[in-house]
């Protein structure tokens, strides 16, 4: 299939990363994961934005307009015909000779976009993910949807080596986010979850949760709590733009409630479905 390279769709084939692309050198660049539904863009539009703020947070200005990149990623799902799945988007500072400073004078960013087809994941979503507790070692800026998780994927790591599906992440004893997606809990009636502040990615699928929660006048609390609140939860979920509400009915092999999917979780479920349509 097609991929943006630059502001072009052109043949995959005829992309190559440079050796001294920053990003490949140092993960200098950051990047964003969009679901595509029904052929359609789900929150393009909160992507973009995210996009732009985690570029000007690292001093990355991306020499296109939003409108434009908006316009070529629906002319890339159109291309490549995807129906149900993703765009990855990334962008890097560029192309220079290695030295940690930023390239003087600057040089051209890159940018890089596909598709990849992804079905939802509804029998996990149906039947509950198992997770693991993980300290929380990254670093203080996970506000920046940035290239550089390595973090994230050790932590990812040692879930799925303990057969689980996400790590929670805990910094000093509160918990975080998820290594790949943010994380909830239900208890008494009221949502919550960590503030958005430098500790954690905003999450889209966050930011829509919370909106749905507004609109439904379900109690939500944006406060930090703690792994022991967590473990003693209700109801704990995660969410991510591919994960979508994802149940997590384990953690560290012990239930969480009933050990199945809570009413409240799929309720919200039920009202993301909604959103999607
Ligand atoms: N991950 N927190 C982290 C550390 C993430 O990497 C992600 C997303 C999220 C959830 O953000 P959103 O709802 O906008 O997807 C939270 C993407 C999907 C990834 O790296 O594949």
């Amino acid at each position: 299939g097609k991929v943006i390279y630059n502001g072009e769709l052109v043949e995959r084939e005829n992309v190559k990363v440079d050796i001294e692309d920053r990003g490949y050198q140092f993960g200098d660049g950051i990047y964003e994961v969009i679901r595509v539904y029904n052929g359609g863009l789900f929150t393009k539009n909160e992507h973009i934005q995210r996009l732009y703020e985690s570029a000007e947070k690292i001093g990355l200005k991306i020499p296109f307009e939003k409108e434009f990149l908006c316009k070529k990623l629906e002319e890339l799902v159109e291309e490549n015909q995807l129906q149900t799945g993703i765009i990855y988007l990334q962008i890097t500072r560029g192309v220079s000779p290695r030295q940690h400073g930023f390239p003087t004078p600057a040089v051209e960013p890159v940018l890089v976009a596909y598709t990849k087809s992804m079905e939802r994941p509804e029998a996990l979503m149906k039947e509950g993910a198992k997770g693991l507790l993980v300290e929380d070692i990254r670093w203080l800026r996970c506000d920046i949807k940035s290239l550089n998780l390595l973090g994230n994927i050790m932590a990812k790591q040692k879930a799925a080596e303990s057969g689980c599906f996400e790590a929670i992440q805990h910094r000093e004893g509160i918990v975080t986010e998820g290594s790949s997606s943010n994380v909830f809990m239900i208890k008494n009636g009221i949502l919550i979850t960590h503030p958005a502040v430098n500790l954690i990615l905003n999450g889209i699928t966050r930011q829509v949760i919370l909106k749905i929660c507004k609109s439904k006048q379900i109690p939500v609390k944006e406060e930090a709590f703690t792994v022991d609140d967590l473990v003693n939860a209700d109801e704990v979920f995660i969410s991510s733009t591919t994960s979508e509400i994802m149940p997590i009915v384990q953690l560290d092999g012990n239930k969480i409630g009933h050990g199945i999917p809570g009413e409240w979780t799929k309720q919200l479920q039920q009202y993301f479905m909604e959103e999607i349509q």
